[in-house]
């Protein structure tokens, strides 16, 4: 909400839904939410791949590690920094839906209260949330950047899961089993679902 009592959104002619209408799909938010190490971002890039590939459709994927060096760079890992980590995440992915496109984001964004203000945020039915569900132990076994090492050694204070909770979707959409399930297999879900709901449509040659 703006804080400027002075500043009028302007309605513009052209909506998401003629922008849509080109598309070959609906324009929704897949939320990856999840721990460090639990698979996020490989399974969003999977998933991205079989919408480009085999969908044809489009996509933009924002991702935690790459946006905190860009437009998020400013940010801790405090309980602020998170919160407003996922306020812009939220702003920049509705922008995208208004826009027509898929986007896929993966951020650990740890706390209910965050996600569910970016859901409220977009229109109805337009949000996913896809809970990459990874037991910790197997997630620091992995510890594939070595920060869960460094997080129990005292390096980095915050970390998710060891000194800085993270609090699980409670009816999320859809609910990933990265421990026991390929990669492969996990992507293979979100298609299935995607296609179930109608967000995209079965490819044909
Ligand atoms: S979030 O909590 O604000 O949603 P985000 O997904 O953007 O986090 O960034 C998480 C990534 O930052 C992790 O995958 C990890 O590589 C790195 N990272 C660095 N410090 C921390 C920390 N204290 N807690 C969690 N992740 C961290």
């Amino acid at each position: 909400m703006t804080k400027n009592k002075n500043i009028i959104p302007h309605q513009h002619k052209i909506t998401v839904i003629d922008r849509s209408k080109i598309k070959n799909h609906q324009p929704v938010v897949l939320w990856f939410t999840g721990l460090s190490g639990s698979g996020k971002s490989t399974i969003a890039g999977a998933v991205e791949q079989q919408l480009n590939q085999h969908y044809r459709v489009h996509t933009y994927l924002l991702d935690g590690d790459n946006i905190r060096t860009g437009l998020n760079q400013d940010l801790d890992f405090s309980e602020q920094g998170r919160q407003e980590n996922i306020r812009r995440i939220g702003e920049v992915s509705k922008l995208m839906v208004d826009a027509g496109l898929i986007v896929i984001t993966a951020f650990i964004s740890p706390f209910i209260n965050d996600r569910e203000r970016v859901r409220a945020t977009l229109p109805q039915g337009c949000f996913y949330e896809i809970f990459v569900d990874c037991p910790i132990e197997v997630c620091e076994s992995r510890d594939p950047k070595g920060l869960y090492q460094k997080a129990r050694s005292g390096e980095i204070p915050q970390f998710t899961g060891i000194s800085s909770p993270y609090e699980p979707p409670v009816n999320p959409e859809l609910i990933l089993k990265s421990a026991e399930l390929t990669i492969e297999e996990c992507a293979n879900q979100v298609i299935e679902h995607l296609l179930q709901k109608k967000v995209i449509t079965p490819y044909t040659n």
